[in-house]
């Protein structure tokens, strides 16, 4: 079943009589409880296309479809109503004076604490932590806190928008783990931007590579990483290769 759909998306942005084409002639599926990941270089329209999914902002051209009916020209947050985005900057997305608790609760719409107890151990967070402001919580713990209030507002799409850049590898690798426990209790699906083509084949079934707007490649994480048909896909590959060949390094450097 297609829970969300595009199709022939196009964005244009001008500034200064600029004119950047964000997004062009792009389509996409997203099935009941896949993940789907979007990878591309910084510029290449993932976030764009993110906006445009998620109503902040409307496509010049094509159509948005919500299991089959279309929300394209909808009112800004209408689509709030299936689908929560998740940001890169954890810290930024809650009220600094407020506690995680009081966060929490102002997006919740029924699950009630038996659930909010269960989605905390999937998230491998202490209770205690709910009555701590974003200030006294880890870069790892906010975002994780981020993740699930998203969960307890009753959506079941999550689009996130880079939520593992600002984090270190390790802590990359929990959030991640994270998002596999869920997965295992709750029944939901994600968009995950990210130009880490690595971290996103451990995390996601589909893959949709991006470059300059346009969608160059997409289909199944496994086989596009075994055989990429595109020569941009395959300078991801490497380029990933290559970084995690530095960090092994590094990490034989400091173990010494
Ligand atoms: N609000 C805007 N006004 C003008 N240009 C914009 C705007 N938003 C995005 N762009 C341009 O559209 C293109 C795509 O940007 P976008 O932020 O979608 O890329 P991205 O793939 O998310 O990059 P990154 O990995 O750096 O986050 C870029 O050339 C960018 O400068
Ligand atoms: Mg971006």
């Amino acid at each position: 079943m297609e829970l969300l759909k595009g199709t022939g998306l196009k964005k244009k942005y001008t500034q200064k009589k600029r004119t950047v084409t964000a997004v062009e002639d792009l389509s996409f599926v997203l099935e009941e409880q896949a993940f789907l990941a979007i990878v591309g270089e910084s510029g290449s329209g993932k976030s764009t296309l993110l906006r445009l999914i998620a109503g902040l902002e409307k496509p010049d051209e094509g159509h948005l479809f919500y299991r089959g009916e279309e929300y394209t020209s909808q009112r800004k947050g209408y689509a709030g109503q299936f689908l929560q985005m998740i940001f890169q900057d954890a810290y930024s997305s809650f009220d600094p004076r407020r506690t995680m608790m009081d966060a929490i609760k102002e997006c919740s719409c029924t699950d009630g604490g038996r659930d909010l107890a269960t989605l905390l151990e999937a998230a491998h967070l202490e209770t205690a932590l709910l009555e701590k402001r974003p200030g006294e919580l880890s870069g790892g713990e906010c975002q994780r806190m981020s993740i699930i209030r998203a969960f307890c507002s009753g959506v079941r799409i999550l689009l996130c928008d880079e939520i593992t850049s600002a984090l270190d590898v390790s802590t990359q690798a929990e959030i991640v783990k994270v998002f596999c426990r869920l997965r295992e209790q709750k029944a939901f699906a994600a968009i995950f931007v990210s130009h880490d083509i690595a971290l996103m084949g451990a995390l996601c079934e589909n893959m949709m590579v991006m470059k300059d707007g346009v969608c160059v490649e997409a289909g199944r994480t496994a086989e596009l990483l075994r055989n990429p048909s595109h020569t941009y896909t395959r300078l991801l590959i490497d380029n990933a290769k290559k970084q995690s060949l530095d960090a092994a390094v590094k990490d034989s450097c400091s173990a010494v």
